[in-house]
């Protein structure tokens, strides 16, 4: 890991850690009633992230975080140069086995084109981790990666390791307590703040480019609370129910292509380049 945190910020040895503990959490053919099993046996730096992530993740974190770098005020950069600067995120401690940022993305697209879905919807898997270049920007890992929540309103228990929410200073909140907290019914996902991280910063910065489902894919694939377990459907739109459909059918190609074979950049370059340029321009906003 390469950020400037002091190291009880950074429990993890890499990110993707966090994404190995959720596609064994939803290891495919278990059902959910073995969902409790996967968090105790959850390695210690999982827990200790986790526990960073829910006790820091405050309704206020969120606006200062979502000023800071969801108004896209980092400069001009191809989604190609976002690519190669988050493939610098190397995990060196097992270069032969595990793969670069670019590999994860390429293994998603190329499960999603070989089942013939839309360009779109390939091209959505293949950007759907870039927010995770705020880790380069020096963000701790817990304002990073993680199951993603609302804040500002209760926390439901379908969030994984809900015990620590005890440390964040929003539990103490009344007003952020109740069912519905500073929101009203089914006001909409768009109208309410979820936890800081690479999802909202990918969507932010795709969300003039991309067909509808595709944002959601992007704005929503860590809220395994909402499209796994069915929680904050108080919150949800009719829109928002729809689009939903497009998140799970999107969630299985995030979790289940690591096993395949490793992509050749070099091979598949000339498909993702013409891909890439049909939704967007040369340069984008980050
Ligand atoms: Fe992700
Ligand atoms: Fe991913």
């Amino acid at each position: 890991m390469h950020t400037s945190q002091p190291e009880s910020q950074e429990p993890l040895k890499h990110i993707d850690q966090w994404d190995d503990f959720v596609a064994a959490r939803y290891q495919q053919g278990k059902d959910a009633s073995e969902f409790r099993n996967y968090d105790e046996k959850a390695n210690p730096s999982v827990v200790e992230f986790y526990r960073l992530n829910h006790a820091n993740q405050t309704l206020d974190f969120v606006l200062e975080k979502e000023k800071e770098f969801g108004q896209l005020g980092r400069g001009k950069k191809s989604i190609w140069a976002a690519a190669d600067y988050l493939n610098t995120l190397v995990d060196d401690s097992d270069p032969d086995t595990d793969l670069t940022q670019i590999e994860h993305l390429l293994q998603t697209s190329e499960a999603i084109r070989k089942d013939g879905h839309p360009r779109w919807f390939v091209l959505a898997g293949f950007i759907h981790d870039l927010g995770k270049v705020l880790c380069l920007y020096g963000e701790p890992q817990w304002a990073v990666v993680g199951d993603t929540f609302p804040v500002g309103c209760a926390y439901s228990n379908q969030i994984v390791f809900p015990q620590f929410f005890a440390q964040n200073p929003d539990s103490l909140m009344p007003e952020y307590q109740t069912l519905y907290g500073v929101y009203e019914p089914n006001c909409g996902l768009e109208n309410v703040h979820l936890s800081w991280g690479h999802d909202e910063y990918i969507y932010r910065v795709a969300r003039d480019y991309l067909p509808e489902p595709a944002l959601y894919m992007l704005r929503y694939h860590s809220f395994y609370p909402a499209h796994r377990h069915g929680a904050y459907r108080h919150l949800m739109s009719p829109q928002d129910e729809k689009m939903f459909d497009w998140v799970r059918k999107f969630n299985p190609y995030d979790l289940y292509s690591k096993g395949a074979a490793k992509p050749n950049l070099r091979e598949l370059k000339p498909f993702y380049e013409d891909l890439v340029a049909e939704f967007f321009p040369a340069e984008i906003d980050w």
